[in-house]
C-alpha cells in the first residue's frame, strides 16, 4: 500500500474515499444468489488494492426487505441472508487490518413493520404508550375513513396505513416502513444506544438515512406548498438529536455523514455545525448536469456554503438510489431528478463513459472527500430489469411509470468467464438478474486492461494518495476558454476538464499526471477529458 501523503488532515474522513458496498450484490459467499458478508469478507482485497479508506455498508441488519433492508427489524442482529453478528465483527477487524475504516448505516426515521416495537403497538391498541412510539392517529370524515393529514410520501404513494382497530400510522416510505415518534424520549434512547453498540464493535463512522426527515410538526399539520417550514423535512427539532448523537461519536472519535436532501444552502449547512454531522452527502452534485457552467457553480456553492462551518465537502456521483453514472451522462438530459425517471431513456454510453472517466478525476481532485458506489469503478451501466424481476417498492408504488432503483443493484461481475460472472460460488441464480454482456465489466478482466475504468481508478487513487495537494484544502479556478474547468489545488496541483465539443490546450505544465483519455496527436486534451497536471 501506498505510503500516507504527509499534507492530509489527521481528520481522515476530511478527505477519504468512502466505498458504498450494497451488501445483497457484492459478493455472494454461499452461492445462494444473494450477497453476504462472506462475499464481501473474501473480496475485501479488492477495496484495499482499489485503494479506498473507507466502507460503507448500506444496512445489513435482520429485516424482511420490502425496501432492500432499510425496513429494520432488529439493529442489533444481521439479516439471516447476509450472515451473523460475529462474521460482522470479523469483517470489521479484517477490514481494519487492511486499512479499510468501515461505515454503517442507520435509518432513525422508521423501522420495519416486523420490528418488535411496532407489533408490540399493534397488539396494544389505541391510546398505549406502545403506540406513542410512533405516529398513531384516528382518521378525519365521520368514520374517521380519511387519514389524519395530506402528507406527501417521499416514494409516490400515501403516507397513512389504517389498522384493524380504526387508527391510522404515519409511514413517510412505504407501509412496512412505520415512522417513529422522535418527540419520545425511548426513540432517542434506543437509538443513541445503537449508535454505541456499533461504535463499540469498532465501526469508524456512521451514515444516518432520511436524515431530515426525523422531527414532525407536532400537530401534523397539513402540507401547504411554499408555506415553511415544511410539516417534516428539515424540522428545526432535528439539530437537538444530532448534537446528542454528536456527544457520543466524540467519545469514540466516530464521524457522521448525513442524508440530506435540501436544496438550501444555509439550512443544509446548519446539520454540519462543529457538533451536529461532520459530514452530508452532496446530492446537488449528484443531481448536476454533465455542463461546464451548472457543474462550476454547483462546485462553488458547495464549497461555499460548508466554509462557514468549516466542514468538508462530499463528492458523489451515484449511490444505491439513482442512475448509474455512465448511463446518466450518455443521455441528451444528463441531470438526475427522481421525478423525470422513465423506462427507455437512450442513452449513448459510450460518450457516457468517456464523461464518467473525466468526471471522476474531476470528483477525486476536488476538496473533500469522495463517494464511490460498487461498480462505479467498473464504469457499470444502469441495467434494463425485466418487468417481471423487478423488486423495489419505488417501481411498485409509482402504478409501474418509475423503472425503480434495481436497475444500478444489479450483482457485481467479478470473473467473466464464471456463471453469474463469479459474483456466487454456487447454483442460486442472482437475485436480480445480470445483463448478458456485462462479461467485458468483470473485474478479472479489467484487472488485465490499462485501458480499463478500473485501472484508471486504481491509478486516480493511488496519486491521490501520495501527490501533495488532493483532498482538504484551497480550490482556485484558473483562466481557461470556455467550457473548460481548470482549477489548482496546492502545491501545482492541476485538474482540467474540457466539456467543449473541440479540443482544449493544456495549461502550462512540468509533468502530466493522469488523464481520463488519450490526449490528441498534438497534445491537446479532447472533449469530454479531464487531466490531472503538475505545475510549478
Ligand atoms: C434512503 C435510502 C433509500 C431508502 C430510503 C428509505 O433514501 O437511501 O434506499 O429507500 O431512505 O429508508
Amino acid at each position: 500500500m501506498a505510503a500516507p501523503n504527509p499534507s492530509r488532515t489527521t481528520d481522515w474522513w476530511r478527505d477519504a474515499v468512502i466505498y458504498q458496498v450494497y451488501p445483497r450484490s457484492f459478493a455472494d459467499g454461499d452461492g445462494d444468489g444473494t450477497g453476504d458478508l462472506a462475499g464481501v469478507r473474501a473480496r475485501l482485497p479488492h477495496l484495499a488494492e482499489l485503494g479506498v479508506d473507507a466502507v460503507w455498508f448500506t444496512p445489513w441488519y435482520a429485516s424482511p426487505m420490502v425496501d432492500g433492508g432499510y425496513d429494520v427489524a432488529d439493529y442489533r442482529a444481521i439479516d439471516p441472508a447476509f450472515g451473523t453478528l460475529d462474521e460482522a465483527e470479523k469483517l470489521i477487524a479484517e477490514a481494519a487490518a487492511l486499512g479499510l475504516r468501515v461505515i454503517v448505516d442507520i435509518v432513525p426515521n422508521h423501522v420495519s413493520d416486523r420490528h418488535a416495537w411496532f407489533r408490540a403497538a399493534l397488539a396494544a391498541g389505541p391510546g398505549s404508550p406502545e403506540r406513542a412510539r410512533f405516529h398513531f392517529r384516528p382518521g378525519r370524515g365521520t368514520d374517521g375513513e380519511l387519514p389524519p393529514n395530506d402528507w406527501p410520501s417521499q416514494f409516490s404513494g400515501n403516507t397513512w396505513t389504517r389498522v384493524p382497530d380504526g387508527e391510522w400510522y404515519l409511514h413517510l416510505f412505504t407501509p412496512e416502513q412505520p415512522d417513529l415518534n422522535w418527540a419520545h424520549p425511548d426513540v432517542r434512547r434506543e437509538h443513541e444506544d445503537v449508535l454505541r453498540f456499533w461504535f463499540e464493535r469498532g465501526v469508524a463512522g456512521v451514515r444516518i438515512d432520511s436524515a431530515a426527515l426525523l422531527a414532525k410538526d407536532p400537530g401534523l399539520r397539513d402540507f401547504v406548498e411554499g408555506v415553511d417550514p415544511h410539516p417534516y423535512i428539515d424540522q428545526d427539532e432535528i439539530h437537538d438529536v444530532y448534537r446528542s448523537w454528536r456527544a457520543i461519536a466524540d467519545i469514540y472519535g466516530g464521524v457522521f455523514v448525513g442524508e440530506v436532501w435540501l436544496p438550501d444552502a444555509e439550512r443544509f449547512a446548519r446539520y454540519l455545525r462543529p457538533d451536529e454531522l461532520h459530514t452530508a452527502f452532496n446530492f446537488n452534485f449528484l443531481a448536476c448536469p454533465w455542463e461546464p457552467g451548472r457543474l462550476r457553480r454547483t462546485i462553488d456553492d458547495t464549497l461555499a456554503e460548508h466554509a462557514p462551518v468549516h466542514a468538508p465537502a462530499t463528492w458523489v456521483l451515484c449511490n444505491h438510489d439513482v442512475t448509474r453514472t455512465a448511463t446518466r451522462y450518455g443521455r441528451a438530459d444528463t441531470a438526475f431528478d427522481f421525478a423525470t425517471k422513465r423506462f427507455g431513456t437512450p442513452s449513448d454510453l459510450e460518450l457516457g463513459t468517456r464523461r464518467a472517466r473525466a468526471a471522476a478525476l474531476l470528483t477525486l481532485a476536488l476538496p473533500g472527500s469522495v463517494y464511490l458506489y460498487q461498480g462505479e469503478e467498473l464504469g457499470l451501466p444502469e441495467a434494463d430489469i425485466p418487468p417481471d424481476r423487478v423488486q423495489d417498492p419505488m417501481h411498485f408504488r409509482s402504478g409501474g411509470t418509475d423503472p425503480g432503483r434495481d436497475g444500478c443493484r444489479v450483482p457485481l461481475p467479478w470473473e467473466a468467464e464464471a456463471p453469474a460472472y463469479g459474483f456466487g460460488a454456487g447454483p442460486g441464480e442472482p437475485w436480480l438478474p445480470q445483463p448478458a454482456d456485462w462479461a467485458r465489466y468483470a473485474v478479472d478482466r479489467q484487472n488485465a486492461d490499462p485501458d480499463s475504468m478500473l485501472t484508471l481508478y486504481r491509478t486516480a487513487l493511488a496519486l491521490r494518495r501520495t501527490v501533495p495537494g488532493f483532498g482538504d484544502g484551497p480550490l482556485t479556478w484558473l483562466p481557461a476558454a470556455d467550457g473548460v474547468l481548470a482549477f489548482t489545488r496546492t502545491q501545482g496541483l492541476t485538474c482540467v476538464v474540457n466539456l467543449t465539443h473541440t479540443p482544449a490546450p493544456l495549461p502550462p505544465h512540468t509533468e502530466l499526471l493522469l488523464t481520463s483519455g488519450p490526449l490528441t496527436p498534438d497534445g491537446t486534451l479532447p472533449p469530454d477529458t479531464a487531466a490531472w497536471l503538475q505545475a510549478d
